[in-house]
């Protein structure tokens, strides 16, 4: 994959450049893992190759001041896994990482579709039914008008259509998305009592497409008493903070791992 990304920069002519890489990882990485990405890297044509964890990726894509003496909350609800991390000082001070995320929420729909209207839907549709009318809550102030499934029946394969609406898919996402909000309440948790303080003030960063979610902000604002903020870009937050570092890269920043 690195190979691949290298082939899409133009290319010199006459000389093998020496190509400067930052590469995010996840923050739950051991030793190992991370050796064999910088591994990979080197065997790309990697010559100075730099790390650095996703949610500090996150926070800096996002514009928060990672090094100031004050703790900030992230929350990237990806495809795979959702990761909550505290930083504070250039550091990740407290981080957790789980396995429901964007993937998972997919799959209920899928799930849901089957099970209450009999009809097959592919990944693809069950996403495109997740960003048409996906939702955290029952009740949103501006709802989405009902989406319209098309798919197969699972008994007759003969085409189906039916309208959902986004009520419906809040009740079929709602495990998942307490998982997560499990998560978020356990973070804080075990959140020292010295950042704690600043989190409550700075609110709390949702970044990663699962950000997207509609309602989600409120749920998580209304549950945990903390305001939640959804990063401008969640998609491309992680992107962005890691091109911030590349740029940076020789300020000593104390989250580069060389
Ligand atoms: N509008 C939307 N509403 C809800 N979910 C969305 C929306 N747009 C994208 N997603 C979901 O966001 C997820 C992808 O997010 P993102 O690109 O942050 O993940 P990733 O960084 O590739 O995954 P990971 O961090 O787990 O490695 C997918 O599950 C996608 O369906
Ligand atoms: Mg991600």
């Amino acid at each position: 994959m690195i190979r691949g990304m290298i082939k899409l920069l133009p290319q010199p002519k006459f000389f093998t450049p020496s190509l400067t890489m930052v590469i995010c990882v996840p923050s739950g990485s051991t030793e190992v893992e991370l050796r064999a990405v910088r591994d990979s890297a080197e065997h790309a044509g990697g010559r100075e190759i730099y790390l650095i964890y996703e949610p500090m990726a996150a926070a800096l894509g996002i514009g928060i001041d990672v090094e100031a003496p004050q703790g900030n909350m992230i929350v990237d609800i990806g495809g795979g896994t959702t990761e909550i991390a505290v930083i504070s000082l250039g550091g990740i001070v407290t981080n957790k990482s789980i396995r429901i995320a964007g993937d998972d929420l997919t799959l209920d729909i899928q799930e849901h579709m089957r099970r209450q209207h009999n009809i097959k839907v592919g990944e693809i549709m069950a996403e495109r039914i997740k960003i048409g009318v996906g939702s955290a809550l029952a009740e949103l102030e501006t709802p989405p008008d009902d989406f319209i499934v098309q798919g197969p029946s699972i008994s007759t394969a003969l085409p189906l259509e039916v309208p959902v609406s986004y009520q419906e898919i809040a009740h079929a996402l709602e495990r998942s998305v307490a998982k997560i909000e499990a998560a978020v309440m356990s973070a804080l948790e075990q959140t020292p009592p010295e950042l704690y303080a600043d989190i409550v003030n700075n609110g709390i960063y949702l970044t990663g497409g699962g950000a997207l979610l509609r309602g989600l902000d409120k749920r998580l604002t209304d549950k945990i008493h903390i305001p939640f903020h959804i990063a401008e870009n969640p998609l491309h937050s992680v992107a962005i903070g890691t091109g911030i570092a590349l740029k940076n890269r020789n300020r000593g920043l104390p989250y580069l791992l060389r």
